[in-house]
């Protein structure tokens, strides 16, 4: 299975740190940002790497990271995203890297207590399809969240809805994905949302309907570090 670690977009919500640098080359305590989901690849066996990036400082990465090999990665690869068209448009730029295989997708600006490797493992028996991590969080309007249906063992995810005003459950969808080789013609019909964007939360209800969509809860803390709180508790944590 190859890695995609998606660092493009402007990171306007951290400006004015980001009119200098790249949101993913800012430090979380003591290393840059784009080094957590490296290693977070890293630690689950994935050392073959697409990092997708743009905007202005999108040429830093490779003084940072050159060709990967002081931090491990066995092939690192660069792509670049023209503006800022989301998480989903950002996706359709790995398609020749992935050339067919499965693919864990990180965001950049996502960071993980635990070692994904299992999650890693499980989907890589599962036939096709996606699978998503989830993670309870106190605050779900800001992130992409599931709403179940049933009970006990008939529990089940009945849909995904982006930064909900009024969240159905406390459950986010982190942005750790894995997705088999359909996500881009799935990436390739997507219409922009109302905030502009393709977003991965309709790809991942793709799958969901298509009814090959697994979840599973990941073990220890995670956290973006896309907003001054959530950077400052990357951090901390
Ligand atoms: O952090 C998890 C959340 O990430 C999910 O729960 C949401 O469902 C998902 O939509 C996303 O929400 P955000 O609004 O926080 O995503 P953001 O726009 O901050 O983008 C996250 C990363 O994706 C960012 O660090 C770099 C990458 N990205 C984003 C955009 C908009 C790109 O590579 N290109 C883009 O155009």
């Amino acid at each position: 299975m190859k890695g995609v670690i998606l660092a493009g977009g402007l990171g306007s919500r951290l400006r004015p740190l980001t009119l200098v640098t790249n949101k993913h080359l800012l430090p979380v305590y003591d290393r840059p940002m784009i080094y957590y989901p490296i290693q977070c690849l890293l630690n689950a066996g994935i050392s073959d790497i697409l990092i997708v990036t743009g905007g202005e400082h999108a040429g830093d990465f490779l003084k940072l990271l050159k060709n990967g090999k002081d931090l491990g990665v066995r092939h690192l690869a660069y792509a670049y995203q023209e503006g800022e068209g989301g998480i989903a448009d950002a996706l359709k730029l790995a398609e020749d890297f992935a050339d067919g295989e499965k693919i864990c997708v990180v965001l950049g600006d996502n960071i993980v207590e635990g070692n994904i490797r299992r999650a890693a493992g499980d989907f890589f028996t599962q036939r096709s399809g996606a699978k998503i991590l989830l993670k309870e969080v106190p605050d779900p309007q800001r992130f992409g969240v599931v709403r179940f249906e049933g009970e006990g063992e008939h529990k089940r995810v009945a849909e995904i809805i982006e930064k909900p005003s009024s969240p159905p459950s406390n459950c986010a969808v982190i942005g750790i994905y894995f997705y088999d080789a359909d996500v881009f013609k799935v990436c390739q019909s997507l219409k922009p949302s109302g905030r502009g964007e393709l977003e991965i939360t309709d790809v991942n209800n793709y799958y969901l309907q298509r009814g090959d969509l697994t979840h599973e809860i990941i073990d220890g803390w995670w956290t973006d570090a896309g907003t001054f709180e959530s950077l400052y508790r990357a951090t901390d944590l």
